[in-house]
C-alpha cells in the first residue's frame, strides 16, 4: 500500500515537471465541501473549495438557503495589481433546485458590469482583464430571475504582452467558444499553458480538415500564443476557386474583435504557394499574405463598420496553387472598464468596521453600482471625486462592541447613526475631526466614559445634533464626577447657544465686507500698461479708456435680440454682438443679476473697463440696467484654450509646442499684470484654461478677471466660501481659505500642466486624479515622454520642456510660499520660449511654426488597418 502511494506521488511529481507551471491559477470548485480538494484527471488542475474565498453565499451543494444579500462576490487573490489575468465563471445548473428552470443574473467584476448568465443549463464567461488591486471580485447578483448559483471559478494569470487590446481602462470579454478547426478533442492546460480552452469546430460542408504531428513554434513576440496543440490541425477550403467563409457578431453589438489564427501544417514544394487574402462584408480586409512553415500567425482587429454581423472570407489569391487555410478563430467584445469605485479611503475604513463588526453581508464595493450600495451606507455620488461615503446607520443591529475606531477615518461622514445597538466603551474623540460631520445618534446604548469635550463644544456652538440619551453610565466633562445632564439640558444649550453666535458671525461678516469694499473701490487702479514700457505689453488702442455703458435696449440690439449664443461661463451666458462702429464683441448676461449689490457692481466694472493689457480681455462696457447686468467685451475669434486642447478633430487643431509656450507666456503676463500693477493686486480665483481666449492670431488673453471678486466677496457668498474650480483650486486656499496671488500662481501651473501634456485638469481614471498628482507620480520616475502629449509627435525641444514642467511643479507647490511669483514665471517661461526658438531653427521646422497651427505630416494612414505581424 505504501509503495503504492509513492508511486502515484512520483508519478504526479513526473507530471507536473512536464506540465507548464500552475503558479498564480486560482481553481475553485464552488460545490466541493470546505475539507476536500481534487486534481481534475483531464487537465491535472487541482480544484479548491471555495470556502476561503467567500464570505456569504451558499454553495451549490445547499442552494436552499442562498442568498444572504443581493450580491454575493467571490474574492479571488492574492493577484498582482496591474497584472493581466484570465477569469472564467461556469455556471452549470444540474437542476439543483429541482424547478428545472435556470435562473438569470448578472455577473459583476468588481464594479464592472460583465454580463447577464441567460437561462441555460451551461454557461461559460471568460474576461481578460487587468486587476486593478491586489485581489479581483466576481460577483453575482440577484435580479429577481431565480436564485443565483455558480458551478466554478477559474483565474488564469497571462504575461503583460499577451492580449494587447487589454489595459487597465478596457477588457476582453469572451465571444461564444474559442474555436479549434479542424481538431477533434477539447484542448486546454497543459497544452495551453494559459488554460484558454479551444473547442472542435463543428465539420462544415467544402471545409477539409488536416493535420500535422510536427510543433507549431510561436513567432517572436507572438500576441496570442495560440498552443501547438491547436495550431497543429486546420482547415483548408476544397479548392482553390472555394474560400473559407464565416460569419460573426450579432446585430447591434458594438467593439467585437476578431483574432484569426493560422499556421502552414504542410511542407510546401517550390511550385506551390497558399498566398490568400481577407474580405470583410466583401470589402478587402487583408491583402495578400503568405505563411511560414510551422510558424504560428494570427491577424486581429475591429471589424469594418464596428457593429452588426461580419462576414469573412479567406481566399486564394492569383499566386497561390493550393487553397486557403484558418486554423483557429477567437471573438472577443471589448468593454470599457469605466466605472468608478468608491474613493480608496473610503474603501478601506469602511471594510475595517465591516471586520470589526462581522458584517457579512456587506459585500462587492460599498457605494457602487449605487442600485447596490452596502445596508447602512448613503452615498455621495459627482463627476469630480470617487464616490464617497456620506451616512452610516448601523442603528438597531445589536453589534454589541464598542464604537470602531475606523468610523473616524470615514472623512466624508454627515450622519453617524449607531443607536440602540448594545454599544460599550469609549465614544471616540476623533469623532470630532469629521469635517462634515452634523448628525451623530448614539441613544440607547451602553457607553461608557466621558463624552469628548470638543463633540460637546461643537453640539453647544449648533454645527453638530449629537444624541447621546439613554447611556447611562456616560459622562459630560463639566461635571465628570455626575450622571450626565439631562437630554433636555443640552438641547436647550443648543437652541439658545447656536442662533446667537451664528447672528454674532453674520454682523461680523458683514461689517468686515464693508469696510474692505470701501477701501478697494476708492483705490482700485492699475498703472496703465503704457507706462510700464513695450515691454509690459500695448494698450488696445481702439478701446475707449472709460468704457461705455449701454442701455438694455441697446444690448438687446447689438446681439439681434441674443440670438446668437457662442458660450457659457461661470457667470452667464456669451452672446455674439455687433457694436455701433461694427466691431464683434461678446456679450455676456449675468446670470446672477436678480440679487442685491448691483450699484457696487456697476461701480467696480467701471474700475476694470480702464484695466487694459494685451493678454487681458478688454471689458469694452456693461449695460447699466439694474435688472439686467451685462458685460460687453472684446470678441476673440478663436475660442477658449480648453476647447483648442480638447480637440482632436485633425491633425492640424493640435497647437504645437511653440504656440503652447506662447500662450503660456501670455497669460502669466496678464497675471503678473493684474498682481504686480494693480494696488491693490487684482486676485483672479479662476484661472483655468476656459476662461483663457484666442484671438484671431492665438494671442492668449486672460477673461472674467475681477469678476470672482466682485461675486464672491460681495453678494453670494460670505467672505470665507470657497471659490474655483476643482482641479484648479489651490489646495492651501482650500485649507485655509485665505487668498492671495500665489492662488492664481496654483491654477496657473495647473493650467500650464494642461499644455504639456494635453490631459484635463482632472483625469477620469478608474481612480479620479488631479493632473496635479498624476504629474508628481509620474515625474518621479523621471520620464518626460509619459507625460508630454502623444499629440506632438515628439516634436519638442526637451530642455525647453524639462523646464517647462519645472516651472510648472514649482507653481503647484502645497506650500504657497515656495510658489514662485508670476514675474518671475514670466522671465522662466520665456526663457523655454527662447530655446525653442533655437530648436526650431535647428530642425527646420519654421514653416510649421509660422503657420501658427502646427501642421504636421501624419505619419498614420486613416481607417482600419488590419494590425500585422
Ligand atoms: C470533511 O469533513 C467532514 C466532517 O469533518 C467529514 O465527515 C468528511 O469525511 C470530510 N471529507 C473529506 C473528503 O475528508
Ligand atoms: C488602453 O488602450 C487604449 C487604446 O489602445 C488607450 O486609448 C487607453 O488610454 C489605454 N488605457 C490605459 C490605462 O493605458
Ligand atoms: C468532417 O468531415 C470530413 C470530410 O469532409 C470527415 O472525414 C470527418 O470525419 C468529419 N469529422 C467529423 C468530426 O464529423
Ligand atoms: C490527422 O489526419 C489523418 C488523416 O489525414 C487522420 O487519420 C487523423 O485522425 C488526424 N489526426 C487528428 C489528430 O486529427
Ligand atoms: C464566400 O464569400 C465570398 C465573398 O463574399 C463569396 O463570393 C462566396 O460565394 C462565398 N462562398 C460560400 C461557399 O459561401
Ligand atoms: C504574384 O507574385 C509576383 C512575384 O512573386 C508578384 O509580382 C505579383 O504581384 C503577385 N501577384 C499577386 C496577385 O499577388
Ligand atoms: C508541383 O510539382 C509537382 C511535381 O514536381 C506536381 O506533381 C504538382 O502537381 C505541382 N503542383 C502544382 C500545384 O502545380
Ligand atoms: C485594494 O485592496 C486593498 C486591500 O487588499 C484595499 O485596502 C484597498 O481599498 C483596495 N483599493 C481599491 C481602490 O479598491
Ligand atoms: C441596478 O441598475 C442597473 C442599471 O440601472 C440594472 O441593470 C440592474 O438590474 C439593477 N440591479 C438591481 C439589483 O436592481
Ligand atoms: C443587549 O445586551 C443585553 C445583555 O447583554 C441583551 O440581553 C440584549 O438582548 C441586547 N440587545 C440587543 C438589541 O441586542
Ligand atoms: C485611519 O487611516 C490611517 C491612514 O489612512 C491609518 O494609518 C489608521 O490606521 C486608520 N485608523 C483606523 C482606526 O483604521
Amino acid at each position: 500500500m505504501r509503495v503504492y502511494v509513492l508511486l502515484l506521488g512520483l508519478l504526479a511529481l513526473l507530471a507536473s515537471a512536464q506540465d507548464p507551471s500552475q503558479t498564480g491559477f486560482i481553481s475553485i470548485d464552488c460545490g466541493l465541501e470546505s475539507n476536500s480538494s481534487y486534481v481534475n484527471p483531464g487537465n491535472r488542475i487541482t480544484y479548491a473549495p471555495d470556502a476561503k474565498y467567500i464570505d456569504t453565499g451558499v454553495n451549490q451543494i445547499a442552494p436552499q438557503n442562498f442568498p444572504e444579500g443581493i450580491r454575493n462576490c467571490y474574492t479571488l487573490g492574492p493577484v498582482i495589481r496591474g497584472g493581466k489575468y484570465l477569469v472564467r465563471a461556469v455556471f452549470s445548473y444540474g437542476n439543483y433546485d429541482d424547478r428545472n428552470q435556470p435562473p438569470s443574473f448578472d455577473v459583476y467584476l468588481g464594479v464592472h458590469f460583465w454580463e447577464t448568465v441567460a437561462p441555460l443549463d451551461l454557461s461559460r464567461l471568460e474576461i481578460i482583464t487587468v486587476a486593478q488591486n491586489k485581489s479581483l471580485q466576481v460577483c453575482l447578483v440577484n435580479t429577481d430571475k431565480g436564485t443565483p448559483y455558480i458551478t466554478a471559478i477559474e483565474l488564469r494569470p497571462l504575461p503583460d504582452t499577451m492580449y494587447p487590446l487589454v489595459n487597465a481602462s478596457q477588457s476582453l470579454i469572451l465571444r461564444d467558444d474559442r474555436t479549434n478547426h479542424g481538431g477533434s478533442e477539447i484542448t486546454r492546460y497543459p497544452d495551453d499553458p494559459y488554460d484558454r480552452i479551444w473547442f472542435p469546430a463543428d465539420n462544415q460542408t467544402g471545409w477539409k480538415p488536416i493535420n500535422t504531428s510536427a510543433k507549431v513554434s510561436a513567432i517572436d513576440g507572438d500576441e496570442f500564443r495560440a498552443p501547438s496543440a491547436v495550431l497543429r490541425t486546420a482547415v483548408t477550403a476544397s479548392s482553390l476557386a472555394e474560400s473559407i467563409n464565416f460569419t460573426v457578431g450579432t446585430s447591434g453589438e458594438k467593439s467585437i474583435y476578431l483574432i484569426v489564427h493560422c499556421a502552414e501544417i504542410r511542407q510546401l514544394q517550390p511550385n506551390e504557394s497558399r498566398e490568400f487574402k481577407i474580405l470583410a462584408n466583401d470589402e478587402r480586409w487583408l491583402g495578400a499574405t503568405n505563411l511560414k512553415y510551422l510558424q504560428s500567425w494570427y491577424v486581429y482587429t475591429l471589424p469594418p463598420g464596428q457593429t452588426g454581423t461580419v462576414t469573412y472570407s479567406i481566399q486564394a489569391t492569383g499566386n497561390a496553387t493550393i487553397p486557403p487555410l484558418l486554423s483557429a478563430l477567437e471573438v472577443h467584445k471589448m468593454i470599457h472598464m469605466d466605472t468608478v469605485p468608491t474613493d480608496a479611503a473610503d474603501i478601506d475604513a469602511i471594510s475595517e468596521v465591516k471586520k470589526y463588526y462581522n458584517l457579512k453581508a456587506w459585500m462587492g464595493d460599498p457605494c457602487v453600482p449605487s442600485n447596490l450600495t452596502w445596508d447602512g451606507l448613503n452615498c455621495s455620488y459627482n463627476e469630480f471625486e470617487n464616490p464617497r461615503i456620506i451616512s452610516l446607520n448601523l442603528s438597531r443591529r445589536g453589534l454589541g462592541l464598542g464604537i470602531s475606531p475606523s468610523i473616524a477615518n470615514l472623512t466624508a461622514l454627515t450622519s453617524l447613526d449607531l443607536s440602540h445597538s448594545n454599544l460599550t466603551g469609549e465614544i471616540p474623540g476623533d469623532l470630532a475631526e469629521l469635517p462634515k460631520l452634523k448628525f451623530i445618534n448614539l441613544a440607547d446604548n451602553q457607553l461608557s466614559g466621558q463624552v469628548p469635550k470638543i463633540l460637546l463644544e461643537k453640539s453647544q456652538a449648533g454645527s453638530l445634533t449629537l444624541s447621546i440619551e439613554g447611556n447611562s453610565r456616560l459622562l459630560t466633562e463639566e461635571n465628570p464626577h455626575e450622571k450626565k445632564k439631562s437630554k433636555k439640558g443640552i438641547i436647550l444649550a443648543v437652541s439658545i447657544a447656536a442662533p446667537a453666535i451664528f447672528i454674532f458671525a453674520l454682523v461680523l461678516v458683514f461689517t468686515l465686507l464693508r469696510r474692505v469694499r470701501k477701501k478697494r473701490l476708492d483705490t482700485a487702479k492699475c498703472i496703465p500698461p503704457e507706462i510700464l514700457g513695450k515691454e509690459r505689453g500695448e494698450q488696445n488702442r481702439n478701446v475707449n479708456s472709460d468704457g461705455n455703458q449701454y442701455t438694455f435696449a441697446e444690448i438687446l440690439h447689438f446681439t439681434k435680440n441674443f440670438s446668437n449664443q457662442i458660450g457659457k461661463g461661470g457667470f452667464g451666458i456669451v452672446y455674439l454682438g455687433n457694436l455701433q462702429d461694427g466691431t464683434q464683441a461678446a456679450v455676456k448676461l449675468l446670470s446672477e443679476s436678480s440679487t442685491q449689490g448691483v450699484k457696487e457692481f456697476l461701480a467696480e466694472a467701471k474700475i476694470l473697463t480702464r484695466v487694459h493689457h494685451r493678454n487681458l480681455v478688454s471689458l469694452l462696457g456693461y449695460c447699466n440696467d439694474p435688472s439686467h447686468l451685462a458685460l460687453v467685451y472684446e470678441f476673440m475669434a478663436q475660442g477658449s484654450l480648453a476647447k483648442h486642447l480638447a480637440d482632436n478633430s485633425s491633425e492640424n487643431s493640435i497647437l504645437s509646442w511653440k504656440i503652447r509656450l506662447r500662450i503660456a507666456v501670455d497669460v502669466a503676463q496678464g497675471l503678473d499684470y493684474l498682481h504686480s500693477f494693480c494696488k491693490p493686486a487684482i486676485v483672479h480665483r479662476d484661472v483655468k484654461s476656459t476662461n483663457i481666449l484666442l484671438s484671431e492670431d492665438l494671442t492668449a488673453k486672460l477673461a472674467d478677471f475681477g469678476l470672482s471678486r466682485i461675486f464672491h466677496d460681495q453678494r453670494c457668498y460670505p467672505s470665507t466660501a470657497i471659490a474655483g474650480t476643482p482641479g484648479y483650486l489651490d489646495p492651501e486656499y482650500y485649507q485655509t481659505s485665505e487668498l492671495n496671488e500665489k492662488t492664481d500662481v496654483y491654477s496657473f501651473g495647473v493650467v500650464l500642466l494642461e499644455l504639456i501634456t494635453g490631459q484635463p485638469p482632472i483625469i477620469n481614471g478608474l481612480q479620479k486624479m488631479s493632473l496635479v498628482s498624476w504629474i508628481h507620480a509620474h515625474i518621479e520616475r523621471g520620464d518626460i515622454t509619459a507625460i508630454v502629449d502623444q499629440r506632438l509627435h515628439g516634436k519638442y525641444d526637451i530642455n525647453s520642456m524639462w523646464k517647462t514642467v519645472e516651472v510648472a511643479m514649482a507653481c503647484t507647490t502645497h506650500n504657497s510660499n515656495q510658489r514662485p511669483s508670476m514675474s518671475d514665471v514670466v522671465i522662466q517661461l520665456k526663457d523655454c520660449l527662447n530655446a525653442m526658438a533655437f530648436f526650431d531653427s535647428s530642425s527646420n521646422l519654421n514653416a510649421q511654426e509660422e503657420s501658427l497651427l502646427g501642421v504636421l505630416p501624419s505619419p498614420l494612414s486613416s481607417g482600419i488597418s488590419p494590425l500585422l505581424r
